[in-house]
């Protein structure tokens, strides 16, 4: 559907085409997800067990523990719940949860995670708090995060352990998805961490930008370098379908990481750079806005979704159209993350009665057969995230 024209009123956001209108009220979203939300909080009865995922199918969360690549989700989602509520429980609940992540601090990083762990979870509590224990913890994580970065080849090391067909320790790894831990070091520069860190943002997004995109832009997974001649050896997937498809969530990191790269640094090469990986990804969609898994499985249009690439793009977009003078291109990209979230949110997405998380049919690791049509807590987790956003440049008439 052609979109002309959007009218925002208060959270009632109305998109009108030449094909009819649709209206998306946000403020029952945020209150959907609250409730699920306070489903799951009920069912939890340890607390230092994190929900993960729900199989396809099943009901029952898979619970992990504090060391989890995903544990700092579900206390971002708490979070979350705070600031649309401003509710002293959520809050509570928040802080017990974050807390539970405070040991990933008392040993060095074993992945580039700790900023999706940490960031999420006690940067949002800092983000609302101020307090200053969160503080000292984010400032440790992203010290820890910057013990990986390799200045020979000018990125993070993302797993220091052995990958499946790569001569470890001689080469060096680095995975799309380390791009969004570039936020943990941004804000760390920015609170007394200092100027190195914000140094060692950039060069992995400049080093990445040359080494991880096919002339397409479309992205590899994982690039494998040599360690100690900081030389690209090869691309290469590790979640996709093959070495030269484009994995969708993989695209998903590349165009948040770009769009919060250029927040941070107001370069305009990254500004261009998170337009042109958003364009091939936006270009290849289904009608409905929601990727398959990969998008060059054969196996489309039977090929099982991903919600959460589709949520991390929602968000990443609303956030990008407030930070771009090229209206009309700002309008697209704002219209686009709207209709992301009216097809999320519908029945065909949304968990509703089915289970307690907020949104089925995401993919985790198709490869080796996990998480496949599942509810996924990211997903959830960035999809609360691109609502709040919504309201936020709903509210506060941020520039388009
Ligand atoms: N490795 C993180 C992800 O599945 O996106």
């Amino acid at each position: 559907m052609k979109k002309t024209f959007f009218l925002v009123n208060a959270v009632i956001i109305v998109l009108a085409g030449c094909a009819g209108s649709r209206a998306f009220d946000v403020d029952k979203e945020l209150d959907y997800c609250l409730q699920q939300a306070q489903k799951t909080l009920s069912s939890l009865k340890d607390p230092a067990m994190i929900p993960r995922s729900i199989a396809h199918g099943d009901t029952a969360w898979r619970l992990v523990n504090y060391r989890d690549w995903t544990s700092g989700f579900w206390p971002g989602i708490l979070w979350y719940a705070y600031e649309v509520s401003n509710k002293e429980d959520w809050k509570a609940a928040a802080e017990k949860s974050s807390r539970s992540l405070f040991p990933l601090v008392d040993s060095s990083a074993i992945d580039h995670d700790i900023g999706f762990q940490l960031f999420c979870s006690v940067g949002n509590g800092y983000r609302l708090t101020r307090d200053s224990t969160y503080r000292q913890i984010l400032l440790r994580a992203a010290d820890s995060l910057a013990t990986l970065f390799n200045p020979k080849v000018g990125t993070i090391l993302s797993w220091p352990r052995k990958v499946p067909g790569v001569d470890w320790p001689l080469c060096h790894n680095t995975i799309m998805d380390n791009m969004i831990n570039l936020d943990l070091l941004f804000w760390a520069a920015k609170n007394g961490g200092g100027k190195r860190l914000y140094d060692i943002a950039v060069d992995h997004a400049v080093t990445t930008m040359k080494n991880q995109f096919r002339p397409d832009y479309t992205s590899y997974h994982v690039v494998i370098y040599d360690t100690a001649t900081g030389r690209k050896i090869k691309g290469m997937t590790h979640q996709g379908l093959n070495d030269s498809s484009m994995w969708a969530r993989g695209q998903a990191w590349a165009i948040y990481g770009y769009s919060m790269v250029y927040r941070e640094t107001r370069d305009p090469q990254f500004l261009d750079f998170a337009q042109k990986v958003t364009d091939v990804y936006l270009s290849r969609l289904p009608e409905d806005g929601i990727p398959y898994w990969d998008f060059d499985d054969p196996g489309i249009p039977q090929a099982p979704r991903d919600a959460s690439a589709a949520a991390v793009v929602a968000s990443a977009l609303l956030q990008l159209s407030t930070l771009m003078s090229d209206e009309p291109k700002a309008k697209t990209y704002y219209v686009k993350a709207i209709n992301m979230l009216i097809e999320l949110s519908s029945e065909r997405y949304q968990s509703r009665e089915i289970n307690d998380a907020f949104l089925l049919h995401s993919s985790g690791h198709k490869p080796n057969g996990g998480e496949i049509d599942a509810s996924i807590i990211y997903a959830d987790y960035y999809y609360l995230e691109a609502l709040l956003r919504l309201k936020n440049i709903s509210e506060n008439n941020k520039p388009l």
